[in-house]
């Protein structure tokens, strides 16, 4: 890229519209943050000591070498691991809340203490940039803290008013054991979240990372050891989707923490209604198709800043990741060649290394899925750019994809493809339409200057999470508790003030004194 801008070939022109200039240069390209430690985590603790980057890339760099992954558990082994589960449940529920919490709160500190070995392993394993890696880092310490504290103020009994000489409590407990499936995209902050959660709330657990990522998984749990969780009380099984259904199909298994797909949960869904026994309870998290919307009132440096981030962050691997952008068509052609400008600008290469913005994908399959979309675009679709760096081995090259309408965007395509439409002012209740029609409902943008346009998008289109005049990822425990709707998911919050509760069962004794 030649210090006056991208030059202009590598812009696919629009034949209709073209480009009437080239891409300016855009100024605000960042690089990922240099410091750790500067900010503060959800619950406004100083998140670790401060550290420069030099010093927390050499604690990295001396963590030990990643162990040999380990195998898949069998079906037998998983079923072993529920039972181990189950036997430790009666006791660990037993105890009591402040203790659970206690323990919690040392699990955050131990990750904090082996943050060199998190890191290393997020990036090993997870290929994800060093500002993904201390980010999820950072994610995963405070759902730790966050579940802790909330843990002491929702599971306290409640005296509940009734008529005189009657007592009447409402007792909070865990279920039993509760079955925590993670994803690949967030290998600690995820699998953590969940499994911290469910076991904060008096549940034992079985949890099952991706395989994609089992490592990770395992130091996790080892924290989780270490800081005092009942062994027993807490079982890591590793294995893919196989594992996941024997699980699922368990007896024994009381609830369901799902993080992944929206085809997977449907998948378990199905399977825990097909069973006989008690009924149940899924919590799921999926996938989205995550629209923003800008109108020519919008600042396009913002604009550019918040899409970069948006869609490319993580590769676009984060289920809250921008995927069509529907831009007013009075600005659509400057703002496109803001974005193209500086979308150019950013380093794709080794994740570990601290000036890289964007890594590859998990794997083979992730990109073979991405390409099978590119390759079979919607009538009309076209890829009006593609950054110029090359794509060897698991690499993609962030691109942008205009289509013709909201509803070609059929699928997540979950990696670094944005799609953008472009509306009229007279088209944007047919636009607001078709989108709420997706049955998706994960993250939504609005990107404004005029009052009360953000309102009127977000009335008409549903988000579990709207960001206006902001990006649309990173959302932050206990500030913007996370989950969508719908297609996106059963609803519940991570990060809330209600999320323990769906780990519950809750009972009420009334006792005539
Ligand atoms: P996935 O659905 O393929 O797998 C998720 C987990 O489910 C894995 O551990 C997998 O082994 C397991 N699994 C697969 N089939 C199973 C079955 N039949 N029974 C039980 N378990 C089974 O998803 P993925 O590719 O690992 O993750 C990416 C997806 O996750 C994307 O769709 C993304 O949007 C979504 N996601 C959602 C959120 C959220 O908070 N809403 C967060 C992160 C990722
Ligand atoms: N909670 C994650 C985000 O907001 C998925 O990006």
């Amino acid at each position: 890229v030649a210090d006056e801008g991208v030059p202009l070939e590598r812009l696919v022109r629009h034949p209709a519209e073209p480009l009437a200039e080239g891409p300016p240069r855009h100024p605000r390209v960042k690089p990922p943050p240099a410091l750790f430690g500067t900010r503060r985590n959800s619950r406004g603790v100083e998140f670790g000591e401060a550290a420069s980057l030099a010093a927390l890339v050499a604690e990295r760099d001396a963590a030990p070498p990643l162990p040999p992954a380990p195998r898949d558990a069998t079906e037998g082994e998983a079923a072993l691991e529920v039972a181990r589960a189950q036997s430790a449940f009666r006791a660990w529920n037993a105890t009591p809340v402040a203790r659970r919490a206690a323990i919690l709160r040392r699990a955050a500190d131990l990750l904090e203490e082996r943050r060199g070995a998190f890191i290393a392993a997020i990036q090993d394993e997870g290929f994800r940039t060093l500002d993904d890696a201390l980010s999820e880092l950072r994610e995963a310490v405070d759902f730790c803290r966050y579940y802790a504290e909330e843990a002491e103020r929702v599971m306290a009994p409640v005296a509940l008013p009734g008529p005189v000489g009657e007592s009447d409590r409402l007792t909070l407990h865990g279920r039993g054991v509760f079955l925590c499936i993670a994803p690949w995209n967030f290998p600690l902050a995820i699998f953590l979240g969940q499994v911290a959660a469910a076991l904060v709330a008096g549940n034992a657990v079985v949890a099952k990372p991706a395989p994609q990522t089992p490592r990770i998984g395992a130091l996790a749990i080892a924290a989780l050891h270490d800081a005092g969780v009942p062994r027993e009380a807490c079982r890591l099984v590793p294995g893919g989707p196989e594992t996941g259904a024997a699980l699922v199909a368990h007896p024994a298994i009381a609830g369901v923490a799902f993080t992944g797909s929206t085809a997977t949960a449907r998948s378990i869904h199905r399977a825990l209604a097909a069973k006989d026994g008690p009924i149940v309870p899924l919590i799921a998290e999926t996938g989205g198709l995550n629209p923003m919307i800008v109108d020519a009132t919008a600042l396009p440096e913002q604009v550019t800043d918040d899409v970069l981030t948006s869609a490319f962050r993580s590769a676009g691997q984060r289920c809250s990741a921008l995927r069509l952008l529907c831009l007013q068509e009075d600005a659509a052609e400057r703002m496109l060649a803001m974005i193209a400008g500086a979308c150019a600008e950013l380093k794709l290469g080794d994740p570990r290394d601290p000036a890289t913005h964007v890594g590859p994908l998990i794997d083979a399959a992730a990109k073979a899925r991405i390409m099978r979309w590119l390759a079979r675009l919607p009538p009309g679709a076209r890829e009006i750019f593609r950054h110029p760096a090359p794509e060897p081995g698991n690499f993609l090259a962030p691109r942008i994809v205009a289509l013709q309408r909201p509803e070609d965007l059929t699928q997540e395509v979950f990696g670094p493809v944005l799609h953008v439409v472009r509306w009229r002012a007279d088209g944007l209740d047919g636009l607001l339409r078709s989108l709420a029609a997706s049955g998706y409902s994960l993250t939504l943008g609005v990107q404004s200057r005029r009052a009360g346009f953000a309102a009127r998008v977000a009335a008409a289109v549903p988000g579990g999470n709207v960001y206006v005049n902001r990006n649309m990822v990173g959302a932050v425990v206990g500030t913007q508790p996370f989950g969508g709707e719908g297609l996106s998911g059963t609803g519940p919050k991570a990060g809330g003030p209600h999320y323990l509760l769906r780990f519950v069962s809750e009972r009420v004794v009334s006792i005539n004194t």
